[in-house]
């Protein structure tokens, strides 16, 4: 098992936002965490990257108790966060971007950019140009792109889709896809369900801070539950 998630509950003062949810992660699976605003899919994320932690509860990430650990020490566990919103530097050029996302790997800095440029061809096209001009589905390829660069064991993605016209939304999908075929473990946080439960081997749906239901993507695609209330009747 590569993320274990055992009944955390997390706060943000008096409010109980995650209300001891258990979930996890085996190598290699992609794992989709479905969910209306609000259900508590981005402070999963942010807790499990060290950035809020829980009052109780544990967290494993490669048979390491991570569940007070900080988010710098988590990265160089492998474990990359793409936030909800994308915070590309706006300023930097794409190429500057991508050597901030190595800043914290010893790997080969090389490498890691040929790869990414191979998987993200519009940011090798656009690698002088600078962050804040690329258009919402290139600052979501340069953001993946970032996390990329430390050849995560873990890779959150965080609503990619989010804002993305659907021709774009079919795109980062189609490199989700890609990284899944070879071999990238994914923890992917989506309200576009029907995506999500389309490209997941596995998949949780979260409400209100609860797990409320869980099975393979096709199952919950299926489920009366989740096609009534997630994916439109
Ligand atoms: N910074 C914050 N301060 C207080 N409450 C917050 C904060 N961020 C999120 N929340 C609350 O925590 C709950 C879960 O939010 P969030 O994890 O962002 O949901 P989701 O990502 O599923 O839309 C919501 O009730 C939200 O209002
Ligand atoms: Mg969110």
């Amino acid at each position: 098992m590569l993320l274990k998630v055992d009944n955390i509950h997390v706060y943000y003062g008096a409010i109980h936002a995650i209300k001891g949810i258990s979930f996890e992660v085996n190598e290699g699976e992609t794992v989709a965490l479905i969910g209306a605003n609000g259900a508590g899919k981005s402070t999963t994320l942010k807790t499990i990257s060290g950035l809020m932690h829980p009052k109780s509860g544990s967290i494993q990430f490669c048979d390491k108790d991570i569940t007070h650990m900080e988010a710098y020490r988590l990265v160089s566990l492998g474990l990359a966060h793409v936030p909800e919103g994308r915070h590309i530097f706006l300023q930097m050029t794409v190429q500057e971007n991508l050597e901030m996302g190595a800043f914290t790997s010893k790997g080969n800095f090389d490498a890691a950019l040929e790869h990414v440029f191979t998987l993200f061809p519009r940011l090798k096209e656009r690698r002088k140009q600078v962050g804040g001009t690329l258009s919402g589905g290139e600052q979501q390829m340069l953001a993946m792109g970032r996390a990329l660069m430390i050849s995560p064991k873990l890779l959150m993605l965080d609503e990619p889709s989010m804002g993305l016209a659907p021709i774009l939304v079919e795109q980062i999908f189609s490199i989700i896809r890609d990284l899944r075929k070879a071999g990238t473990t994914i923890l992917l946080v989506e309200q576009n369900a029907g995506m999500a439960l389309d490209i997941a081997d596995r998949a949780y749906v979260l409400e209100t801070g609860k797990i409320t239901l869980s099975g393979t993507g096709e199952e919950l695609a299926h489920s009366d539950k989740v096609k009534k209330a997630y994916l439109g009747g």
